[in-house]
Parts: structure tokens; sequence; C-alpha cells
């Protein structure tokens, strides 16, 4: 996946996303980024200016439209000849790159956008390049955002000095959803947000800690029965620290209508022991 930014600081991009995790996929070949300058597309050569005074007045200037034009076709001419020598190499058709061929996404970060969230990130995460286009001053012209962008995404309800972070989180969120970026698949399945539930509460050595055992459940080696606590654990946090995001999952799963005659009891979220109120801590 090769993820495209669009933005007047490259560096701040470039030394965050070449570390870690996201460094070693990058080296492995699965992800790649570039982060492209918009002022090196301003047709003014003397002060390569990239914004101006905004029409009707108002506090702040406006990046304009031209130099974020003239940068994504830079790109696009990019990707389509990446993609073409792709085609010409392997005898291959189809593969998108030929003209007429369908148009990367562009996600323009705004507080202005839809808020992100887990199911974006594995949405975008589908996609082989995406175009990331950074805002900063007051915002952007119009126009050029009507011309290229496809979505409009926030991190949340606040408002940042650049697009740059934002654009950095999402890439961060939607690269390790990227096929092979994590070493445990089953760390990207089974963690927070999947199926609306956060993450149940996890030990690690030593078995007791200033007092506090960690719940006998989880030393059973009875993985069935620590699935199904892990569940309850989930259920339980989720209803206490997101309690929408609890409603979501209760739509989704809605209790059983109890049957006559059972002999165990299923996990119902108004009758499950909390991590902390197990009889393992005493
Ligand atoms: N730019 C400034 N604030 C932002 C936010 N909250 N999300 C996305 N882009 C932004």
């Amino acid at each position: 996946m090769n993820f495209h930014i669009m933005t007047l600081f490259p560096e701040m991009i470039e030394h965050s996303l070449s570390t870690s995790i996201l460094g070693r996929a990058m080296m492995k070949g699965l992800i790649s980024f570039e982060a492209i300058n918009i002022r090196d597309y301003s047709n003014d050569d003397k002060h390569h200016k990239v914004d101006d005074y905004t029409y009707g007045g108002g506090a702040g200037m406006l990046m304009q439209a031209q130099p974020i034009y003239d940068c994504y076709n830079a790109i696009i001419e990019k990707i389509n000849q990446t993609r073409n020598e792709v085609v010409a190499e392997n005898g291959e058709n189809g593969l998108g790159g030929l003209p007429g061929a369908k148009r990367p996404r562009v996600v323009y970060v705004t507080p202005q956008g839809a808020v992100f969230n887990q199911q974006m990130a594995a949405d975008f995460a589908k996609e082989e390049d995406l175009i990331f286009l950074c805002g900063h001053y007051e915002g952007v012209d119009e126009r050029v955002l009507e011309e290229v962008v496809t979505d409009y995404v926030s991190i949340g309800d606040y408002v940042l000095t650049g697009g740059e972070l934002p654009a950095m989180v999402m890439i961060d969120a939607i690269s390790r959803l990227v096929p092979g970026v994590l070493n445990n698949d089953e760390s990207a399945m089974t963690e927070s947000f999947n199926n609306n539930l956060l993450e149940y509460p996890q030990y690690s050595r030593p078995e007791e800690w200033m007092g506090k055992k960690v719940p006998a459940i989880l030393l059973s080696g009875d993985h069935k029965k620590v699935d199904e606590w892990r569940l309850e654990q989930s259920i339980i946090r989720t209803k206490e620290r997101r309690p929408d995001l609890y409603e979501k999952w209760l739509a989704e799963n809605p209790p059983k209508p109890e049957k006559k005659k059972r002999k165990r009891k299923k996990a119902n979220p108004e009758s499950i022991s909390t991590a902390d109120d197990t009889d393992n801590n005493d």
C-alpha cells in the first residue's frame, strides 16, 4: 500500500513514519510513504507562495487551489507511471493504472470531516494507493477540494494547527491493518473496536504484584473458559467506559430469549463480575 501525503511540512511526516513497526513494514516493501511538498508546485517562483487572503474578508490566509491541484496531478501521474511499468513488466492487464483507471481516494484531513474510526481504517487499508491532503492556515480553497477530494475525515472534535498529525494518526491505524505489517495477525483480530467491544484486561508476570493477583481463570489452561471470561470482561469494560459503543454492540448482539429449563447461565452483561471483583484478587 502506498501513501502519498500532500503537505507543507514533509520532514514532519518522513521522520515520524519511518520508525518502529511502520519503518519495518516499509523495509519489507509492504507499505511506502511519500511526502510531497505542496510548495514545490507554487507558480510563484520567487517566494513559493501557496496561500492568500480570503474573498469576502475574514481572519487568516487560505491555501490556494493551483499548487494543490498541480501537486495532486503530479502524484496521479507518478502512480499511473508506476502501474503502467508493472503492467508492462508482468504483461498483466487491468491493474487500474491505464488511462481512465480508477482514481485513488484522496483524504482531506479536516475537523469538518466524518470522525475516523477502526471501520474506516479497515476500509482504507484495502486501497493500493491513498492520497492525503494536509491543510494549514485557515483552510483550503473550496474549488480544489471539490475537484480532488473523495473523503473528508477528522480525528476528533477539536482543532489542531495543521493536518499532518491527523494524517499520521490515520496512516498508522491503516498501515497496521495491511496484511503482514503486524507480526501476530491475531493481535489485529482481537483488539479494541472489533465488534464494537473494547479489549479485555491483560496480565503478564509476576502472578502477584502489589498484592494484586492475576485472575485465576487465566492460569487455568482452560482456553474455552479463558475466552468466555475475556468476552465478559470486554462487555463490562465497554459498558463502563464507552456506553455509546456498548449500545451498538447490544443492538448487534441482543440478549437471547431465556429458555425455561436452562442448565448453565449464559454471559449476561448485567450479572457479570468485573476483573476487579473476581475472587481471584483477594
Ligand atoms: N486539522 C485540524 N484539526 C483537525 C482534526 N481534528 N482532524 C483532522 N484534521 C484536522
